[in-house]
C-alpha cells in the first residue's frame, strides 16, 4: 500500500525462518506499529470508530446474555491437540475458562486476583445459537494447583483419556492484593502443567487425577522476573508441534525482556525506521519520553522429555521493546498457503500497555513468517488483526474507567483467540458501560499473505453465536451412550 502522508514507512521484514534454537528475535517495531495510526481515520467525529472496518470487530449488543449466573467468565480455550485442532471428546465439546465467583463480594475488575480455571461442555451436535454451555465447575480441586490463583493456558488431549493442562500458577501474598486489586506484595508467577484424566458419559464431562508439575520460572536473562519488575509478565503457555521439527514440542508464552525495569534503552532496531525517512522519530527523544518501560516479548521454550515435564528456554521469537508492554496469550496457527506452511503468531494486547507516542486498540495482533522463529511480518503491515471499535484520535483509556467521550465499545471484548477457520472467540468486557464476564459472539476473519479482513457475511452482520468454539476433530466416538 502507498505510504500515508506524515507517517513513516513500516520496517521491511523478510519472513525468513531461522532455527528455533537460534537467537534471532523478530521485532515489532515502532515503525510497524505506527501504521495503526497511519491506517486510522484522523477525521472521524470524536468517539466514533476511527479504524478500518476490515480490522474492527463488529459491535456487540448491550443486551448480551450471561453465559453463567454464578461465575464471571473471561480468557477461554478449547480442548486441542498439538496441531491446534479443536477436539470433541466422546461426543462433547469441552472448553476451559478463567472464572471468578460473581457473588463473593468483589467486583469484575478484581477477577484476576481470584481466578480459577473452570470448564464447560456441551454436545458436539448442539445448536450453538440455542444450547447453553453446561458449567462443570473448577477443573482442579481446591488448594491443589501450584500457586493460589490460576491464570491462562491451554489444554491438550494426550494418549487415551489423558489431558495436559498448561497454566499460569500465580501466587498472591496478601488479601489486600487479592480482593482490592493492586497494591500489596507483588505476586509470583510460574508456568505449570497438570496431567489428569477426562471422562465422558451420558451425564456429561468430568476430570480427575491431576498431578501438578512446575515447568518454568523466569530466568531474569531472557525473561524478566519479579525481582527486576514487580509488574513483570510471565504467563499464558500454549504448546504445539512444529511440522518442520518433528518430535519436538514447543511452547509460546507471554514475557518481558530480561533486566531491571527502567534499565533498558530503546535501540534503532526497536524503532525500525529506514535511513532518511522524513517521518522517523529521533532515538533520543523516544528514550526521553520513557518508551523503554514497555518491553513485551513472546517467549519460546522447548520440551526436553516426552512427558513434557522438563523444558528449557529459547530466546524470545518476538519483542515489542519500546512499542508495548504486554503480548498476551500468544498462539501459533499454521496455515498452508500456495503449498507452503505459513506460521501466524497471534497475541492479544491492550491500549493502555502501549509505549509513549504509540496508540492502538484492545484486540488481537498477528504476525506471519515461514517458521516458528522468523523475521515476522506484522499483519496488515501494522500488526493489528482485529480490534474493538475505538477512536484512536483520543488518548488511551482503561476498561475500569472509560470516559463517555470515547466509543462505548472500545473495551467491548478482549482475549481474542483465533480458532480453525479464522473463527475468533473472546470475552465481553465493557459494552457501553455494561460489564461483561461472558463469552462474546464469535466473529470470523479471513486472512492470507499476512492480510486480514473481518468477514461481515458471517452470522448476523459479522456476529456469530455467543461462545461459538466448534470442534473440528472428533475423538472417542459419537457420544451415543
Ligand atoms: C488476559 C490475561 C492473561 C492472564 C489473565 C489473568 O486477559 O491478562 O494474560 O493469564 O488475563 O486474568
Amino acid at each position: 500500500p502507498a505510504p500515508t502522508p506524515g507517517f513513516p514507512l513500516p520496517t521491511p521484514h523478510t519472513q525468513t525462518a531461522h532455527d528455533p534454537a537460534s537467537d534471532f528475535t523478530s521485532k515489532w517495531t515502532r515503525a510497524d506499529a505506527k501504521q495503526i495510526m497511519a491506517q486510522s481515520d484522523s477525521k472521524v467525529q470524536p468517539g466514533q470508530n476511527s479504524m478500518s472496518p476490515e480490522v474492527t470487530m463488529p459491535e456487540i449488543p448491550e443486551d448480551f446474555p450471561a453465559m453463567n449466573d454464578d461465575v464471571w467468565v473471561w480468557d477461554t480455550w478449547s480442548l486441542t491437540d498439538e496441531n491446534a485442532n479443536q477436539i470433541s471428546y466422546k461426543g462433547y465439546d469441552v472448553i476451559f475458562s478463567l472464572v471468578a465467583d460473581r457473588h463473593a463480594g468483589y467486583g469484575f475488575d478484581q477477577r484476576h486476583w481470584n481466578a480459577r480455571i473452570g470448564y464447560f461442555f456441551r454436545k458436539t451436535n448442539a445448536d450453538p445459537a440455542k444450547d447453553k454451555w453446561n458449567y462443570g465447575g473448577h477443573l482442579f480441586l481446591d488448594n491443589t494447583s501450584i500457586g493460589n490463583t490460576e491464570w491462562s493456558g491451554s489444554t491438550r488431549l494426550m494418549k487415551g483419556n489423558q489431558v495436559n493442562v498448561f497454566y499460569t500458577a500465580t501466587t498472591f501474598y496478601d488479601v489486600k492484593e487479592r480482593n482490592a486489586g493492586g497494591g500489596g506484595i507483588a505476586p509470583d508467577a510460574v508456568i505449570a502443567k497438570a496431567l489428569g484424566n477426562i471422562h465422558a458419559d451420558k451425564n456429561g464431562v468430568t476430570f480427575d487425577g491431576f498431578q501438578h508439575t512446575k515447568l518454568l520460572e523466569p530466568d531474569g536473562k531472557l525473561y524478566q522476573n519479579k525481582a527486576q519488575n514487580p509488574g513483570f509478565a510471565f504467563r499464558d503457555p500454549y504448546t504445539f508441534a512444529d511440522p518442520a521439527h518433528p518430535g519436538k514440542t514447543y511452547m509460546v508464552f507471554e514475557g518481558n525482556t530480561g533486566g531491571k525495569r527502567g534499565d533498558y534503552r530503546c535501540k534503532n532496531e526497536d524503532l525500525g525506521y529506514a535511513k532518511g525517512d522524513p517521518n522517523a522519530e529521533n532515538l533520543d527523544e523516544v528514550n526521553s519520553k520513557g518508551a523503554y518501560y514497555q518491553t513485551a516479548n513472546v517467549g519460546l521454550a522447548v520440551a526436553d522429555n516426552k512427558d513434557l515435564t522438563k523444558w528449557h528456554f529459547l530466546p524470545p521469537i518476538l519483542s515489542a521493546n519500546c512499542v508495548n508492554d504486554q503480548t498476551e496469550r500468544p498462539q501459533i496457527f499454521i496455515q498452508n498457503e500456495n503449498g507452503k506452511n505459513k506460521y501466524y503468531l497471534f497475541t492479544i494486547s491492550h491500549q493502555f500497555t502501549y509505549a509513549a507516542g504509540m496508540r492502538g486498540p484492545d484486540g488481537v495482533y498477528g504476525f506471519v513468517g515461514d517458521g516458528v522463529r522468523s523475521d515476522y511480518q506484522p499483519m496488515n503491515n501494522s500488526g493489528l488483526a482485529l480490534g474493538s471499535p475505538t477512536d484512536l484520535n483520543l488518548p488511551s483509556e482503561s476498561p475500569e474507567a472509560p470516559t463517555p467521550n470515547q466509543n462505548g465499545r472500545q473495551f467491548q471484548a478482549y482475549s481474542h483467540y483465533v480458532q480453525p477457520g479464522g473463527l475468533v472467540q473472546s470475552f465481553i468486557d465493557n459494552v457501553n458501560g455494561v460489564r461483561g464476564g461472558s463469552l462474546s459472539p464469535t466473529v470470523k476473519i479471513n486472512f492470507r499473505d499476512g492480510v486480514s479482513k473481518v468477514d461481515r457475511s458471517f452470522g448476523q452482520n459479522g456476529l456469530g453465536p455467543f461462545g461459538y468454539l466448534p470442534t473440528n476433530v472428533h475423538v472417542g466416538g459419537n457420544g451415543l451412550y
